[in-house]
């Protein structure tokens, strides 16, 4: 069966892979990808996405629609100089093909609201752009059948000690998405963190010889270094690849471990803005809200990646 779905993107080299693994897999409708501000400015997104969609030949048939460029409700997050890990605009040739005129916010909801109800929805990237078209249109709740999200951490921050990227940078968005009522799979760090991709496998990723191979490789390796440099994993020569992670977990949901809990998010901590906190022993009196991945399986997300990755349109 295929999936439909949308990626939210704020493309950033595990994003590219993501969206990579979600235009190539035959088991996903990749319907369009909506950009964010986050890893970069949110025109660097944009035209990331579309040098990506252009090098692996998947430029007309999936739209590409700018999005929002700061938070919801802070005055400001915007990196200010490139990340080691995602660097700023990809080293491929500038896009061929332009972005969609309509905001992401706007053409999400007339997505949803023409629907048939059978799009998920997938942010890998501050929930922005969600938080804002839920709350321009709530009536496009009903028709989301399900969000499978990468973000927050229980055990993992890697913004603050308590706070993950994602939900750090958009906390308010992040709070009402989260609540929305939706169901959620959440894919955060606890689970990204325990599907590591090694130096080997980029080996075997670049012997492809596929363009999407090809780029996957380059995009991998830039990863190892910069978390090597400046976030250690449990080993070196590996590196998380977290948004893939999420888009493989809905091509095979058992590639992930989930525990059904009650999770929000902290706006208004001192030491702990942006947390998801995770309820995992039934503390507070809410219902549980969303499916937590808490681990993953690593040789099976090489294998996916591999597989898909080493095909061609
Ligand atoms: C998340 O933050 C971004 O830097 C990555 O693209 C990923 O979506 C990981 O914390
Ligand atoms: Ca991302």
């Amino acid at each position: 069966m295929s999936h439909r779905i949308i990626l939210d993107v704020d493309t950033g080299t595990d994003d590219a892979i993501a969206l990579m693994v979600a235009a190539l897999s035959p088991d996903i409708e990749l319907v369009g990808a909506t950009t964010v501000n986050g890893n970069v400015h949110v025109p660097v997104c944009t035209e990331n996405t579309l040098r990506v969609f252009d090098h692996i030949g998947v430029k007309d048939s999936i739209p590409v629609y700018e999005g929002m460029a700061i938070p919801m409700v802070r005055p400001n997050f915007v990196r200010e100089s490139p990340s080691l890990i995602h660097g700023e605009y990809f080293d491929l040739p500038p896009a061929q093909t332009a972005k969609q005129q309509q905001h992401a916010v706007d053409w999400l909801i007339e997505t949803y609201m023409q629907s048939d109800g059978d799009i998920t929805l997938v942010p890998v990237g501050p929930l922005t752009n969600i938080g804002m078209a839920i709350q321009k249109e709530p009536r496009i709740l009903p028709k989301i059948p399900e969000l499978v999200i990468m973000g927050g951490g229980h055990e993992v921050g890697n913004m603050s000690p308590s706070a993950e990227f994602n939900i750090w940078v958009d906390p308010e968005a992040a709070k009402l998405v989260l609540n929305c009522g939706r169901p959620i799979r959440l894919v955060p760090l606890d689970a990204t963190h325990r599907a590591l991709v090694s130096t080997e496998d980029v080996e075997q990723l670049r012997a492809l010889g596929t363009p999407a191979g090809d780029i996957a490789a380059m995009f991998i390796s830039t990863r190892i270094s910069g978390y090597d440099m400046t976030q250690p994993m449990s080993r070196l020569g590996a590196a998380p690849v977290h948004d893939a992670l999420c888009v493989c977990a809905i091509i095979d949901p058992t590639i992930i471990t989930t525990k059904f809990i009650n999770v929000d998010v902290e706006t208004k901590g001192e030491l702990t803005d942006g947390r998801t906190v995770c309820d995992v022993y039934h503390r507070s009196k809410s219902e549980p809200n969303m499916h937590v991945a808490f681990d993953a399986d690593a040789p099976k997300f090489v294998r996916m990646l591999l597989e898909i990755l080493g095909r061609r349109r």
